[in-house]
């Protein structure tokens, strides 16, 4: 069994933070997603790992590189452009020849990884195995019918509703998959994309229209697409929910209150009257003074926050915040400097915001 990631795309609809990086280095309750995608392929036992690119990538590559640090071979195709998903599996065909696969789609994160799927689908002998989640906005996805236990019917981003079961990034096939690509022409251009794709429901319909065995398995627990901005705030809600104490600081002033399930790295400072509210995590060397860093918030390595309030949030590595008003539902990219509007002349909110950013006085 080889596994096929996908880490490519241009994550048009997560810009600006996809101008600098690639949308699967985002860091999720500080983990890159395409860390966490290794996590879930091997975890299911699969040590020989297929991820597919942008042209000329070097960040994908110089952060998972040959695989060692998960115990496995990882092998990396180019995509020339984002063709669509049926494209990456035709590309792939040479690297996985006969072998059973899964193709898990980068950005996607589901409670309790994929193990139990893959189980089911050798179990099952199919040819292709889909899991589907309900959600209440099936247009933004491929959606399944299905009628008397069987799928029927798969379509990509339907205008009309079809079924509530979407099918999610995560796939099995066997080697009949390269056939069913083969015959997938471009679609309509969706919205947000520059060029007609190949789709991966028209491949699945083929398998289904020429007898092939199509199952599936609902997913029991959350699943989570991490397409748009607040997907990311949810996923990162979703993974700090399970998380576990880990205090690796000394450095944590007598005074600090410290609530609920944290995770702290090394060399981080707490001092003055912060309040340290789980669940959530932060990374390495941040100091943090005077704040209040509430529920669901990551904050990555070297962090500098003083007289802050931060919920429910993503705070990525480098990201200094000295203002006394509180910030919400927010993503802040590398690097970023919060100030309060107090400490320069003229007062009044000075913005220096990229293209498609978004920002709430
Ligand atoms: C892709 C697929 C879609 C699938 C979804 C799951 O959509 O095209 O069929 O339901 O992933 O994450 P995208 O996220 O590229 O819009």
């Amino acid at each position: 069994m080889k596994a096929l990631i996908t880490a490519g795309g241009h994550g048009t609809r997560l810009r600006p933070l996809t101008y600098t990086h690639n949308k699967h280095l985002i860091p999720i309750a500080n983990r890159p997603m395409i860390c966490r995608a290794m996590d879930m392929v091997t975890e299911a036992g699969i040590r020989d790992v297929i991820i597919n690119v942008n042209k000329g990538d070097t960040e994908i590559r110089g952060l998972v590189g040959d695989g060692k640090a998960w115990k496995a071979r990882v092998q990396y195709i180019e995509q020339e452009a984002p063709l669509g998903l049926a494209h990456v599996v035709k590309i792939a065909q040479p690297y996985i020849g006969k072998d059973k696969f899964l193709y898990f789609l980068g950005d996607n994160i589901l409670a309790g990884g994929v193990k139990k799927y893959v189980k089911e689908f050798l179990k099952k002998g199919s040819s292709c195995h889909l899991l589907l989640s309900r959600v209440p906005d099936p247009e933004r996805f491929g959606v399944a019918e299905v009628k008397k236990g069987k799928i029927v019917r798969t379509v990509e981003k339907p205008k009309e509703y079809i079924s509530n079961l979407a099918v999610t990034g995560v796939y099995l096939y066997d080697h009949h998959i390269f056939e069913a690509v083969k015959s997938v022409k471009p679609g309509a251009v969706l919205p947000g994309r520059q060029i007609a794709e190949l789709d991966i429901p028209s491949a699945h319909q083929w398998l289904i229209d020429h007898g092939y065995k199509v199952t599936f398995s609902e997913v029991t627990g959350w699943w989570k697409d991490t397409g748009k901005p607040k997907d990311l705030l949810e996923g990162n809600q979703l993974i700090l929910s399970e998380i576990q104490t880990k205090i690796e600081t000394k450095d944590i002033e007598p005074n600090v209150l410290i609530q609920g399930k944290v995770r702290i790295g090394q060399g981080t400072k707490i001092s003055g009257r912060s309040i340290i509210r789980g669940p959530l995590v932060i990374g390495e060397n941040c100091i943090i003074k005077d704040s209040y860093i509430g529920p669901f918030t990551s904050i990555g390595n070297n962090a500098q926050i003083t007289d802050g309030e931060i919920e429910h949030s993503i705070i990525f590595n480098d990201t200094s915040i000295n203002c006394s008003q509180r910030i919400v539902d927010s993503i802040l990219g590398e690097g970023s400097i919060i100030t309060s509007c107090h400490q320069t002349l003229p007062s009044g909110h000075q913005l220096f915001v990229g293209d498609n950013s978004m920002v709430e006085l």
